[in-house]
């Protein structure tokens, strides 16, 4: 009798765990319908945020190249294989961010979808 409230304490985690989901994780990624995925907007963001604290201008930590200017993002998706690099697992040789952790799925297909709409600068 006395382990009747277990159930309710369950449903309080879930409860709480499917708020803070919705509100912090997903909100800030929902695009419009018919919205093309832009550098200024989507990509350099995810750059700032993951990226340019080694592959800064100059670049540091051993970085090769700098990836804080539309041309050198682009640059660097057709020849340096950013997307293939970004799309592997952490740990894997050559993922980036280098040591992890991978980026969120949706940042990623972020990256794909701007390759797929034309390198859209704004
Ligand atoms: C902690 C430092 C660091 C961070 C953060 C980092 N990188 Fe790197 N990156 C490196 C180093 C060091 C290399 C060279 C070693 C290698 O190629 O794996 C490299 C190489 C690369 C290369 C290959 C470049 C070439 O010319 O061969 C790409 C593409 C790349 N990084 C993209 C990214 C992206 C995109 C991010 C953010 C999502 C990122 N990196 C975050 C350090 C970093």
């Amino acid at each position: 009798m006395k382990n009747n409230y277990i159930p309710f304490i369950i449903l309080l985690i879930l409860t709480s765990c499917s708020n803070v989901t919705e509100e912090d994780l997903l909100e800030p990624i929902i695009l419009e319908p018919e919205e093309s995925i832009n550098y200024t907007q989507h990509i350099q963001p995810i750059m700032v945020n993951n990226c340019t604290f080694c592959h800064n201008d100059p670049p540091v930590n051993g970085a090769p190249n700098s990836l804080t200017t539309y041309n050198a993002v682009v640059n660097s998706v057709n020849n340096s294989n950013l997307i293939g690099r970004i799309s592997r697992e952490t740990g894997e040789s050559g993922a980036m961010p280098i040591g992890g952790p991978k980026l969120p799925q949706d940042l990623i297909d972020l990256v794909i979808q701007w390759q797929v709409d034309g390198f859209l600068e704004n």
